[in-house]
């Protein structure tokens, strides 16, 4: 691994190209399991019918495989090619037959429309400026069955400010490595994340650089069109309290109208 550095060669690549690889071990504090029943919970609580649900910015697929133990027809899609790819490996893995393909979250359409449709940890953050989200919300309308709904989740400036503010990781397995540097550009509400990866028998250090824009309630709440959807809920976290700017995440329950 101790490649001499005048042979190291740097890198800059689109977002999750190359983390897709080790996403799955940088985020192996996420309980995906746990998530996956929050939903259900969610979803039976306000309609018992729901029987298609497409996850949007499905990531490497750790969030469908759990959800696939309920009893629903599920389906997934990511802008990132590697993500897809990755969660493709793991679902031959555990063979399961999940509908799964290379998309973007503003703008979709399929042939089949859906129950319901979600888009989990804080990937609705990638989209900015805000018009990106309204053209989530257009087009989820536009792919969902009449009275489905849509689960988004956020993840909010407290957030930031409390665990990202100026933050630096590292970690070492045999198959590579990698570095993070989280920080919060205040004025802008920004949230960075530079990543810094180099896998073994690779001289090249790769780049990332992810932004994500955090956003107030008010302004999500504000900027979903009611003519499109109601809002049913706006939860702190995992719970069934109203969130607010004191939440660290928040899910947004919509129903179309
Ligand atoms: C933080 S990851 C979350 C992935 C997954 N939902 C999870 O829970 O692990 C954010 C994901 O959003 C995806 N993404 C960002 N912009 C997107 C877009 N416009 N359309 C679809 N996916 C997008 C990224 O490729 C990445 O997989």
């Amino acid at each position: 691994m101790a490649i001499p550095s005048w042979l190291q060669q740097k890198k800059t690549v689109a977002p999750y190209s190359k983390l897709a690889l080790v996403y799955d071990f940088v985020m192996r504090h996420v309980n995906y399991r746990e998530w996956a029943a929050f939903i259900n919970k969610i979803f039976i609580k306000n309609n018992g019918e729901i029987k298609t649900v497409l996850d949007v910015a499905c990531g490497t697929g750790s969030f469908l495989i759990e959800f696939n133990k309920f009893d629903y027809e599920i389906a997934g899609f990511d802008f990132s090619c590697e993500m897809v790819q990755q969660a493709r490996q793991k679902f031959e893995k555990n063979g399961l037959k999940i509908p799964l393909w290379h998309g973007n979250m503003s703008q979709f359409a399929l042939n089949d429309k859906f129950d319901a449709i979600v888009c989990l940890y804080d990937s609705i953050n990638y989209l900015f400026p805000i018009e990106k989200i309204r053209q989530f919300y257009q087009v989820c309308y536009e792919n969902l069955n009449s009275s489905g709904f849509l689960l988004f989740d956020i993840c909010t400036e407290r957030n930031s400010i409390k665990y990202f503010k100026n933050y630096y990781d590292y970690e070492q397995t045999a198959r590579f490595r990698v570095a993070r540097k989280s920080y919060y550009i205040e004025e802008e509400r920004i949230h960075a994340n530079d990543f810094k990866i180099q896998f073994r028998n690779d001289q090249t250090i790769y780049f990332e650089f992810h932004r994500q824009k955090i956003y107030l309630i008010k302004e999500i709440e504000e900027s979903i069109p009611s003519d499109l959807f109601e809002i049913v809920a706006v939860l702190d976290g995992f719970t069934e309290n109203r969130g607010s700017e004191a939440s660290e995440r928040v899910h947004f329950l919509l129903k179309k109208i």
